[in-house]
């Protein structure tokens, strides 16, 4: 599996993936405009359908912030194409993007939204400590620090 540059080609697709997800994150109006400009800037990676004929966009994650301190903008997976790797597989790519010495984080959903609760074993997976103690519909940022 390969997480890849995301080009202007994948939009369409991607923003079909955001259309599945906003009910968890809420509406998010923006997006089109963040995600044409995050491509451009060679910040978007997704994973796509491997199958012949189908390149549609599996799963896909924005990264942001500066280099001392990176940020995953987004990161979502269609639900057809879960629970196969592709969320660890961007992960990995967007955390390989910062270079070390760096501290990458991102948002994650309170235990209690059942939804969000594949994100923790995502995270954790990559090596990211979960669940930090927070108010609020989306918990606290969490953090991994690259030495
Ligand atoms: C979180 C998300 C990106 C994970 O994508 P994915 O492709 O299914 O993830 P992977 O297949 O790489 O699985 C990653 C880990 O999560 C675990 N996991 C996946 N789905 C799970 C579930 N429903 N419950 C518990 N653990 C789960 C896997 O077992 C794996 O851990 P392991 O390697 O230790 O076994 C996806 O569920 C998603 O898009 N969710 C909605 C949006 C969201 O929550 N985004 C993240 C905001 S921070």
């Amino acid at each position: 599996m390969n997480a890849a540059l995301a080009t202007d080609a994948d939009a369409e697709s991607w923003l079909e993936l955001v259309r599945e997800v906003e009910p968890l994150f809420g509406l998010m109006p923006g997006f089109e405009e963040i995600l044409v400009r995050k491509i451009g800037q060679r910040a978007a990676f997704c994973v796509r359908s491997d199958l012949i004929g189908d390149s549609r966009v599996l799963g896909g994650i924005l990264i942001g912030g500066t280099p001392m301190h990176g940020w995953i903008r987004s990161l979502a997976v269609r639900s057809s194409g879960r629970g196969r790797g592709v969320g660890c597989c961007l992960l990995a790519k967007a955390i390989e993007h910062f270079p070390p010495p760096t501290t990458v984080s991102l948002d994650t959903f309170r235990e209690e939204n059942s939804e969000g609760r594949p994100a923790p074993a995502t995270i954790s997976t990559n090596g990211l400590p979960t669940w930090p103690a927070s108010l609020g519909r989306r918990s606290a940022s969490t953090a991994i620090h690259i030495a």
